[in-house]
């Protein structure tokens, strides 16, 4: 892992490789590592970046009020990097910071992958559901939330050293930054807005047994932005990358290599 002191906060992220450069913004509550297998693939053609955010993993501290937090943090990682284009792919909670990304620094984005991900703000019912998880998670820390989730992120087919990994992830992430990262996705906007002004190559990535986000859900958002391509990845669940990381990488290196000749 690397370190960057921006702002006076130190962010923690795996630097991999060599140019032109992919910015993997992870999920809820998760940190770099659920991006391993893509690291490890795609460093070999690829300069393959994947911090952990506030709040989480080797980064901690406090997170952000907002997601427009996150998405200030990854412009100013891009600016300590000497960055000044990405393609930007977040996975659920990473996707809505990437909403948030493409909404105040469009002119740093590449290419946009929208992954396991959904445009709509929370339902009034997901808003109470994330207070009664801050209360949780006040009083006894994370493992309720890992008992709970767990199950939901990966299919039941998952090969249990995944289901481990992905539990382990989980249960070491600090009770503040979790705890801050449901605050500001309960307050974040609706995206929906947005998609029709997308401008720049987009891929949607689902998973097709995805409990969290449906694949119908990716699909409809698919097709709300123009020239968007779609790939559901069979047999994966929310964490589509780490269940079927074949497929997925695949779908990713084909979209990767789109956005290249258009540059
Ligand atoms: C995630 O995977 O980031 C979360 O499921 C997102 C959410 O809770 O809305």
């Amino acid at each position: 892992m690397r370190h960057a002191t921006l702002a006076g906060r130190t962010m923690a992220f795996a630097d991999h490789g060599d140019r032109p450069p992919l910015l993997l913004v992870h999920g809820f509550p998760l940190d770099h590592s659920l991006w391993l297998p893509q690291l490890d693939a795609l460093s070999a053609t690829r300069r393959v970046i994947a911090p952990d955010l506030a709040g989480f993993g080797a980064t901690g501290g406090a997170g952000h009020e907002s997601l427009d937090g996150h998405a200030d943090d990854l412009a100013a990682l891009l600016d300590h990097l000497g960055i000044d284009r990405a393609v930007v792919n977040g996975l659920s909670m990473g996707g809505y910071i990437a909403f948030a990304f493409w909404r105040r620094h469009r002119a740093r984005v590449a290419g946009l992958v929208l992954t396991c991900t959904r445009a709509a703000a929370d339902s009034e019912a997901a808003r109470a559901g994330r207070y009664q998880s801050i209360v949780s998670i006040e009083a006894d820390g994370v493992g309720p939330l890992a008992d709970a989730m767990v199950p939901k992120l990966v299919t039941p087919a998952a090969p249990a050293d995944v289901r481990s990994m992905v539990d382990a992830m989980v249960r070491r992430q600090p009770a503040r930054g979790v705890a801050d990262a449901l605050r500001a996705m309960s307050a974040r906007p609706d995206s929906t807005p947005d998609l029709a002004g997308i401008t720049v190559p987009t891929l949607v990535v689902a998973g097709a047994d995805d409990v969290i986000v449906p694949a119908a859900e990716a699909a409809a958002m698919a097709a709300a932005i123009p020239g968007a391509g779609l790939v559901t990845i069979p047999g994966a669940g929310h964490l589509a990358n780490l269940e079927e990381p074949g497929a997925y990488n695949a779908a990713l290196r084909a979209f990767l290599e789109r956005v290249d000749a258009t540059v």
